[in-house]
């Protein structure tokens, strides 16, 4: 029997996730390689955090089941929920997956704004859906023209805010329009990914609807802000009512028991915190300003990374970076997103862009 016949109906069609860097392009010889191009925290995770996990090490024959209640109600204190408010995956990838799996029925529709994150357009693929894609706004979701495609069939509705690729967010008062008339029978995912990096001081979580008890789930992540992307740590903050079904899906414990133990030092490190900030914003504003002196559009970012358009071949643009050995990501023929590291790389991939413009 073939096992192509074998597969469940809908995944049959399923859709491969391409993760930014694979694969890895080849970098001259000698050249510092200069990893820009999925978002990975480069100033590392808290020095606090690796410490305390090479003494947790030996203990890793060990089930996480007693790691479990500590790091969901450490979480939970943390943002001042309850541990019947959160859910825990590895990464918040498996939340999306998790989410999906709880709710769809193929058929149903899901409603987002595009560009965006990959990984809720491949939904399409894995559970029969059908995506309703409005086109950004300045580069965010489109709150309004998702409210409008808003149909019987909906079942989710997706804003990632501050959105990737683009780094662009969402007014509070346009987050507060939808959430206030986004009808009762959608649920409405605010991923939240990038949500430590915004500058703006305003900028509010919409974990408030959660508690005005919204069908609303705000995913968050360990993976940007404290830099343990590779552990896979992510987490859902919703209603206990959602909470209760969602946590079903997380089988046999779900995140690893290093990430749960780290987990819970590293969000009590306020320097560790306040210096991971501060490298973003001040590598984000080198790298935005250096951009525009080059004459390149850029989005103005809230998060972890700029997206611009170099106004030349990406893909060129891309390989020629590659000889200076920085690495980026291209979205398209127009657009082009490097994340911000730390000031060594900031500076060695301005130069290459330097380098490369000098050349012409
Ligand atoms: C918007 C957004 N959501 C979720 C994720 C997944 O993060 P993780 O699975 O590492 O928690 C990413 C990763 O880049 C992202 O950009």
């Amino acid at each position: 029997m073939n096992v192509l016949d074998l597969l469940n109906d809908v995944k049959k069609e399923a859709v491969d996730y391409v993760p930014g860097g694979t694969p890895l392009p080849p970098i001259p010889e000698g050249i510092t390689k200069c990893k820009l191009d999925a978002n990975e925290n480069q100033f590392g995770p808290s020095p606090k955090v690796v410490e305390a996990l090479k003494g947790y090490l030996d203990d890793m024959y060990l089930y996480p089941a007693n790691q479990i209640t500590p790091t969901r109600n450490a979480i939970a204190n943390n943002l001042g929920f309850e541990p019947n408010n959160i859910v825990m995956g590895t990464g918040s990838s498996s939340l999306i997956c998790a989410v999906a799996d709880l709710f769809f029925n193929p058929g149903d529709e899901m409603v987002l704004s595009t560009p965006t994150y990959i990984a809720y357009t491949l939904l399409e693929s894995r559970y029969g859906i059908t995506p309703v894609c409005v086109d950004n706004k300045n580069f965010a979701s489109d709150v309004h023209g998702m409210l409008a495609s808003i149909t019987p069939k909906t079942k989710i509705a997706v804003i990632v805010n501050p959105n990737n690729p683009t780094g662009a967010k969402v007014s509070n008062e346009d987050m507060r329009y939808f959430m206030e008339n986004v009808p009762e029978h959608v649920i409405t995912v605010v991923d939240e990914a990038y949500f430590e990096w915004v500058d703006d001081k305003e900028h509010i979580s919409m974990m408030e609807y959660v508690k005005a008890g919204k069908n609303v789930i705000v995913l968050r992540t360990f993976s940007k802000l404290y830099g343990l992307a590779g552990l896979r740590l992510g987490y859902a903050v919703t209603t206990p009512e959602i909470q209760q079904h969602l946590v079903k899906l997380e089988f046999n414990y779900g995140a690893n028991r290093l990430v749960l133990q780290g987990a819970q030092i590293a969000i009590k490190d306020e320097e560790y915190i306040a210096a991971s900030i501060n490298n973003n914003t001040v590598g984000r504003n080198y790298i935005s300003n250096a951009l525009k002196s080059f004459g390149f559009d850029i989005v103005e970012s809230s998060a972890s990374f700029v997206y611009f358009n170099p106004h030349r071949d990406t893909q060129k643009f891309i390989l020629d970076l590659n000889q200076y050995g920085v690495i980026i990501r291209g979205f398209g023929p127009t657009y082009v997103r490097v994340s911000i590291g730390r000031p060594e790389q900031n500076e060695q991939f301005v130069k290459a862009v330097e380098a490369i413009l000098a050349k012409k």
